[in-house]
């Protein structure tokens, strides 16, 4: 790909202000020797302002969501794109949230621009676990975890009954919840269908790949390893 187009495509600028940028020598091989708009360059080897560029298409990163953001690119109020470059807003193609955590809810939320990658982790065949903590209003009765693993569990206005759901208790209104399956405001209906009320709910971990310690309101980039950690 052309050097202007393959610089715009990641959200630097219009084709325009990247061939600016390029007129006057911001763009960089790795020895600050300016580059012409045919250069050929891996795309490691390119700097933009003395930086490495973004990771090419094939981008996965990993947030730690904090409460009160909305998993949207638009919408009023804060958004989870108000924690990354601005930037990657532009990038084509374009970096999407796989799933979507509820507004009120914090953890482990992933991105990606590889349509591919996104259906394999949301794919329901792939049943990739996702890990939630809930903490609850009420004690929890000791009944929960039979209902919740019976795979005959309805929720209002559904027709089809959950997958078996695994509860962990932590504490008297404290539990872990693994779910293999991905549907509308899941965790808290529920919570809700057992007499429940969850009031701070958190993914801890999607697949066997965790926070590990990544700060709210922070992001990484994930490599093989982690990717592959989400199928493990
Ligand atoms: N279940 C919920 O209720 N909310 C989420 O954000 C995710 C799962």
């Amino acid at each position: 790909m052309r050097l202007v187009k393959l610089i715009a495509n990641l959200g630097y600028g219009s084709r325009k202000e990247i061939q600016k940028a390029i007129r006057n020598g911001w763009v960089t091989d790795r020895h600050g020797n300016p580059l012409k708009s045919d250069s050929q360059l891996p795309h490691e080897d390119i700097l933009f302002d003395d930086d490495p560029l973004d990771p090419p298409q094939g981008m996965v990163l990993l947030m730690n969501k904090p409460l009160g953001y909305t998993c949207s690119i638009k919408d009023q109020g804060k958004l989870v794109y108000d924690l990354l470059p601005d930037r990657f807003r532009l990038r084509k193609p374009v970096l999407s949230t796989i799933g979507r955590l509820d507004k009120e809810t914090s953890g482990a939320l992933l991105f990606t621009d590889d349509g591919t990658f996104l259906h394999q982790v949301i794919a329901p065949k792939s049943e990739v676990p996702k890990v939630y903590e809930a903490t609850l209003d009420r004690p929890l009765t000791g009944t929960e975890a039979e209902i919740f693993a019976s795979g005959e569990m309805m929720l209002d206005s559904e027709t089809k009954p959950l997958k078996p759901a695994d509860l962990e208790v932590i504490g008297p209104t404290h539990a872990r919840l693994i779910l293999h399956e991905g549907r509308y405001h899941q965790v808290r209906r529920m919570f809700a269908a057992v007499g429940n009320h969850v009031t701070d709910l958190k993914r801890t971990q999607i697949g066997a790949l965790g926070l590990n310690g990544l700060p709210e309101g922070e992001w990484r980039l994930l490599g093989p390893e982690d990717k592959a950690a989400i199928f493990a």
